[in-house]
């Protein structure tokens, strides 16, 4: 029989086939390496077969067929952390992230900023989403501790018009909302290759025919009475070439400031919108580098 590295190679290639044998080899998990093998060269994502993703300097838990975080969300997480941190609150900020899927988006901001200033909440369609996200909150120790910074994981559906009153244990008004959606469109969605179709989750994927219907979720939700707070942030990942349309859906419910940042390939990759109306000049200025509020 051939050996693990020359089945890996001939789907992978010899370089990439030497990393992951390392790195299958080093697993913690409880499956014997040519079981592994077998599913990476069936075009299992190596994230699944691991068990997990370092997402900044967390390392989560990774289960099939909840999203396996990706690195452009950590980058726009890791930015937005800078800028909460750049701007003080006299209260413990709130923060909910929906489609929350593996817990990342808050679990990283919880890292990120100062112990005692954050509770944050996510929501998920998915349970299996949701059970992940508490273990995940277990494991990075942002479950239940007042002292650090928190996370609780629920599962509603925040397409449900009913959403925001919804008794959940979900505390608005919000300080910061975040968020992932599915943003893929029908078309891209049947371009997608065999490794996302095969094994992650449609729903988390499938953003509508145009890809916008969360969007405009998000937007109404952000323009609901009470939802937020008057001076909260809304950062949500947008897929290519949807971001001007993301800032129009959100200017069209409710008088914002916005800015696009690009992630480091340089796509336009995140729409943060600001609800106090704040200095015009800052309005839909793109930000590649350093973020922070408009003075
Ligand atoms: C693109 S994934 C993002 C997951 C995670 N935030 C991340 O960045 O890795 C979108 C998530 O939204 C969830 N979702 C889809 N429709 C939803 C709905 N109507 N209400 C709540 N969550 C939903 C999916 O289950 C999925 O976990």
């Amino acid at each position: 029989m051939a050996s693990s590295f020359s089945r890996l190679a001939a789907t992978l290639g010899r370089r990439q086939a030497a990393l992951e044998l390392r790195w299958l080899k080093a697993a913690q998990v409880h499956a014997p390496l040519e079981e592994m093998v077998s599913r990476r060269v069936a075009g299992e994502p190596l994230q699944y077969i691991l068990e997990t993703q370092p997402f900044g300097p967390l390392t989560l838990k990774t289960r099939a067929p909840t999203l396996i975080p990706r690195p452009e969300t950590e980058d726009w997480t890791i930015r937005l952390a800078e800028l909460l941190k750049n701007t003080s609150s006299k209260r413990r900020r709130k923060v909910l992230d929906l489609g929350t899927g593996s817990g990342c988006i808050p679990l990283l901001l919880c890292e990120l900023l100062p112990q005692g200033t954050l509770t944050t909440f996510g929501v998920d369609q998915s349970l299996l989403a949701v059970q992940l996200a508490r273990e995940n909150a277990e494991l990075t120790g942002f479950s239940t501790d007042e002292q650090r910074n928190t996370f609780s994981a629920f599962q509603a559906s925040f397409l449900d018009p009913l959403f925001p009153q919804l008794h959940l244990g979900l505390e608005p008004p919000f300080d910061v909302l975040t968020s992932n959606p599915p943003y893929i469109s029908w078309n891209e969605y049947l371009r997608l290759p065999n490794s996302v179709l095969n094994y992650e989750d449609p729903k988390a994927l499938f953003g509508g025919p145009d890809g916008l219907d969360f969007y405009r979720a998000i937007a109404r939700l952000a323009a609901t009475r009470g939802f937020l707070s008057p001076d909260a942030v809304v950062a949500v990942e947008v897929g290519d070439g949807q971001a001007q349309q993301v800032e129009e859906i959100f200017h069209s419910v409710a008088r914002v400031n916005s800015v696009i940042w690009l992630d480091p390939w340089d796509k336009q990759r995140t729409v943060v919108v600001w609800l106090q109306p704040v200095d015009a000049s800052h309005s839909r200025r793109f930000i590649s580098g350093e973020s922070g509020y408009p003075q």
